[in-house]
């Protein structure tokens, strides 16, 4: 396959950039103090709306030594990631790289030490997690879900849930990447993979994430974000109804109330583009704009759309967002978008529109997301951090979070043996062509990459050069 002359040189160029950097503030102080505990009252009007409203955010100490350690790193150090509890062992803390040693009860001391008001953590430890992909596998197969709520999500409420920690907000992100495959790579589906049909199955992501967001949203200072996926996966619906992921996806979300328990004011809202690399929008051009006498998505030759409702995710979470509160959510739901590297800065961004009449030259010279299509997922070459973490961006939208934690990887670009339950994902390798679930595309992953959730400092200094807005 050739790669076209925009993306070689992009591929080429990826380490070379100069670094201006300066520090940068992290969202605002606080100022509305502690959140007070209740007395057995209701726990929906107990909570705020948006926790991030005038809080300050915990900064993982880990992440924030290992970003200062590198070239310029500390212009970001201080900004707030997520702490992923990605297996049984990161509840107490365990001397994987990724974690680290911290446990939930460090990070929460650690949060009081700092003053903070509110902790990102991330629930990610599914039986049979990553169904579509290999890279994130877990520790849990398709059928221990018992495992995961007594070994796993009992503990996490337990400590949560400790009269010390009742004055900080707790955000828990639950489980990145599970819902939407039951839509999406399921049979009759032609990108139904074995794992996600069973999955959907033995019902235990709906059972897992149902538990673990009645239980955890029982407690009177947490607030649960479910993963919805982001709009280069579930953003199809209007346009093209024969693939129906948008409704679909948002029914399934609903059909979880009433399940384990689990109420509507247990869910706080819904997290897109987690660990992806969706553009918020796309500034030069609208996804119906008519180019060459025919709305660019409803052009069978415009691949890139390919028939997508959205062009970016602050259009698609806001839509979805009614789309759940219709499907049974509340009204005052708020949304997260993960903005750690969705910024395609760099020398191959765009600053206009192109000039072409030609749909496809268009709308590929004109797109600030450089990837060579929206389903590739892995250590995508040429990204850049994107916005900084900041509350209230935009209606509807809570806050703009890093919770993958720049300079992480996605996935190993070549099998690497180890005991963390994590395969090796095709589409982590630069020199894939793809499939089925990504057009048969390339997969533009850097190389050289670690097994997902180490540390890769090439890849933290190409997403500090390509910036956007820029570090400085
Ligand atoms: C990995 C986790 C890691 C997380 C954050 C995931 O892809 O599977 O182990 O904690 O990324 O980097």
């Amino acid at each position: 396959m050739t790669l076209s002359r925009r993306k070689q040189k992009r591929l080429g160029a990826l380490t070379a950039a100069a670094l201006a950097v300066a520090s940068v503030s992290a969202l605002a102080v606080n100022t509305a103090g502690a959140q007070e505990t209740p007395d057995g009252g209701d726990i929906a009007q107990a909570k705020v709306d948006n926790p991030y409203e005038g809080a300050q955010v915990y900064v993982n100490p880990q992440w924030s030594a290992r970003a200062a350690a590198e070239p310029g790193g500390d212009a970001i150090a201080d900004q707030p990631t997520g702490v992923w509890l990605d297996r049984i062992s990161a509840i107490e803390g365990n001397d994987s790289p990724t974690t680290g040693s911290m446990g939930v009860r460090d990070h929460l001391d650690e949060a009081i030490a700092q003053g903070a008001d509110v902790i990102q953590f991330v629930i990610y430890n599914l039986p049979g997690r990553d169904c579509a992909a290999l890279a994130s596998n877990g520790e849990l197969p398709a059928g221990a879900i018992d495992r995961y709520k007594s070994e796993y999500i009992d503990p996490i409420v337990e400590i949560q849930s400790d009269p010390a920690y009742a004055g900080i907000r707790i955000v828990n992100v639950i489980e990145i990447d599970s819902l939407p495959n039951l839509v999406t790579n399921v049979s009759p589906r032609p990108t139904a993979t074995p794992n996600c049909d069973t999955m959907k199955s033995n019902g235990n992501y709906v059972d897992g994430v149902s538990y673990a967001a009645a239980e955890l949203g029982a407690l009177p200072n947490t607030y649960q974000y479910l993963d919805a996926g982001h709009h280069g996966w579930i953003g199809w619906g209007d346009t093209n109804p024969e693939y129906d992921n948008f409704h679909a996806s948002a029914a399934l979300f609903g059909s979880l109330i009433g399940e384990n328990g689990m109420t509507a004011d247990h869910v706080n809202g819904f997290i897109t583009n987690t660990a992806n690399y969706s553009a918020l929008e796309e500034p030069y051009w609208e996804v119906d704009q008519v180019v060459g006498g025919q709305a660019i998505n409803q052009n069978p030759n415009v691949k890139w759309v390919d028939w997508n409702d959205f062009n970016g995710e602050i259009d698609f979470s806001t839509a979805f967002r009614d789309e759940l509160v219709a499907n049974g959510f509340n009204s005052d739901i708020g949304m997260l978008i993960d903005t750690s590297r969705n910024g395609w800065g760099g020398d191959y961004r765009p600053t206009g529109a192109s000039t072409s009449t030609d749909p496809v030259t268009f709308v590929d010279d004109s797109r600030i997301d450089q990837r060579f299509q929206k389903g590739n997922w892995c250590n995508q070459a040429g990204a850049g951090l994107g916005e900084r973490p900041q509350v209230a961006p935009e209606a509807g939208i809570d806050a703009y979070v890093w919770i993958k934690p720049p300079g992480e990887s996605d996935g190993a670009s070549e099998e690497i043996p180890n005991d963390e339950g994590k395969g090796f994902d095709q589409m982590c390798d630069p020199a894939y062509e793809g499939n089925i679930r990504n057009g048969f595309n390339m997969s533009g992953a850097r190389g050289e990459m670690p097994l997902s959730g180490h540390w890769s400092s090439e890849q933290f200094a190409e997403l500090l050069a390509n910036a956007y807005p820029p570090v400085n």
